[in-house]
């Protein structure tokens, strides 16, 4: 194995104190890229892990399920968050078992439970609704005058993928706030905005955990009672080899669709804005030509990468690069460095609407390549063609604020002045 030339501790990725601080890391992942790509990192409070940050090893890592596994752990979590040992042997734990830390055969088998739900033509469906809802927004803002100040995260960006979702999900429109408050609880337990006073990290998370899941039980009583025409009803009556779904799968596969469907397009929506207020000219190109939003949403997904991490498990021993890895070593795939990788992109720091091509990995790769990207995509399209149409003009109007996580992160807060046309 070659030298390491970075000592161990010297780059830090991982800290979620690291990315409220001063948002994501990208100084540190070109460093890794440039000096050590396949990076052994020992940070305290953390499992030994392999960082990779470059775009051929995420994509080589991620289409080897058989040497590189999902199970047991989806993310590379600190020990501030993760289950101690009484937490594990407590068998009222509220326990995740879903794609995403899943492995085939049953990867396959529940991952076909819901896809069809999001194919391009299931979500095209959509289109109009989308279109509806964006508008309402920008309403919402014209109501209080042609001119204003407002959170883009709080009051636009987040609001469109939440009841999107709740609409295929099948949750009532009141419950939006408190599933909102909890998976914030749940995604952000290391943020102290969302920790619940008086409680650490780790409790947070499992409280939020606790509330939704018992919150999605109820959703499953009810469809069982009354099937109706939402994916709530396919998932709560389907079968697997003649069986109902066991009940951690089924209520993680609530969990994980309700959570994925709109932490992370909520932070890309604000991700993206934030990019535009950076770039005014990719502002005045997308206003000028709206034709241009297709290709601006993926350059958002790429430029914003709202989710951090996933991790693999090497299921025996592999070389990859000049290194040789060990059975049962944890991986970690960072997205956002493998999208500015310079060996893929032409001016991977430049934000441009234009990228073509745009062969970015924000939506992973392989067997686990996100089931919602059809949506993420024409919900990112439909939010930007308004935006660019209906606001004359955007400031800042005020400092931005990261959430602090290395898992999915964004901008938390994003205070602007506009004008509407
Ligand atoms: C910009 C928005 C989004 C981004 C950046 C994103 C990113 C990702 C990534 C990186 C993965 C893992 C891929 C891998 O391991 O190769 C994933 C999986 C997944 N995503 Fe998304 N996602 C987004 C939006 C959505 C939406 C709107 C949904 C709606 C339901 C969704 C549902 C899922 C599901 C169910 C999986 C698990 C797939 C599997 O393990 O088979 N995502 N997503």
């Amino acid at each position: 194995m070659a030298a390491a030339a970075v000592a161990p501790d010297a780059v830090d990725v991982i800290r979620p104190e690291t990315y409220a601080a001063g948002g994501y890391p990208h100084e540190g992942w070109a460093r890794l890229r440039r000096e050590d790509p396949l990076h052994r990192c020992e940070i305290p409070g953390f499992d030994p892990f392999w960082a990779v940050t470059k775009h051929a090893d995420v994509v080589a890592v991620s289409k080897r399920p058989d040497r590189f596994v999902n199970a047991p752990r989806m993310m590379m979590m600190g020990n501030a968050v993760r289950p101690t040992a009484a937490d594990l042997a407590d068998p009222n734990r509220p326990r995740l078992r879903m794609l995403l830390n899943m492995d085939n055969p049953d990867h396959r088998r529940y991952r076909k439970l819901a896809f069809g739900w999001f194919t391009p033509r299931s979500v095209r469906r959509l289109e109009a609704r989308i279109g509806a809802i964006a508008d309402g927004l920008v309403d919402d803002l014209a109501e209080r005058g042609r001119t204003g100040t407002c959170d883009f995260v709080t009051e636009v960006a987040g609001r469109l993928p939440l009841k999107v979702i709740a609409e295929i999900l099948g949750m009532p429109e009141e419950d939006e706030d408190r599933v909102l408050q909890l998976s914030n609880q749940g995604i952000g337990a290391q943020d102290p905005e969302f920790q619940v006073a008086g409680q650490s990290a780790r409790e947070s998370r499992r409280a939020a955990l606790v509330s939704l899941f018992a919150y999605f039980s109820k959703l499953v009583e009810d469809r069982r009672a009354s099937p109706r025409d939402d994916l709530a009803s396919v998932l709560a009556n389907a079968r697997l080899g003649g069986e109902p779904l066991p009940m951690v799968e089924l209520l993680s596969y609530f969990g994980l669709i309700a959570v994925a469907g709109h932490e992370t397009t909520r932070n890309a929506t604000s991700g993206g804005l934030a990019a535009f207020l950076d770039h005014p000219d990719q502002w005045r190109r997308l206003r000028e030509d709206p034709s241009l939003v297709a290709g601006a949403a993926e350059e958002i997904v790429r430029w914003t990468s709202p989710v951090i991490q996933f991790t693999r498990t090497a299921t025996q021993d592999f070389e990859l690069r000049d290194r040789r890895l060990r059975a049962g070593e944890l991986l970690v795939l960072f997205y956002p460095s493998a999208n500015r990788d310079e060996e893929v992109f032409g001016d991977p720091e430049a934000f441009r609407i234009d990228r073509k091509p745009n062969p970015h990995l924000a939506f992973g790769i392989g067997e686990h390549f996100c089931m919602g990207a059809n949506l993420a995509r024409l919900e990112l399209r439909v939010m930007f063609d308004r935006l660019a149409r209906r606001l004359a003009r955007v400031e800042p109007a005020g400092p931005r604020e990261w959430l602090a996580s290395s898992f999915v992160g964004g901008i938390k807060h994003l205070p602007i002045r506009y004008e509407l046309a």
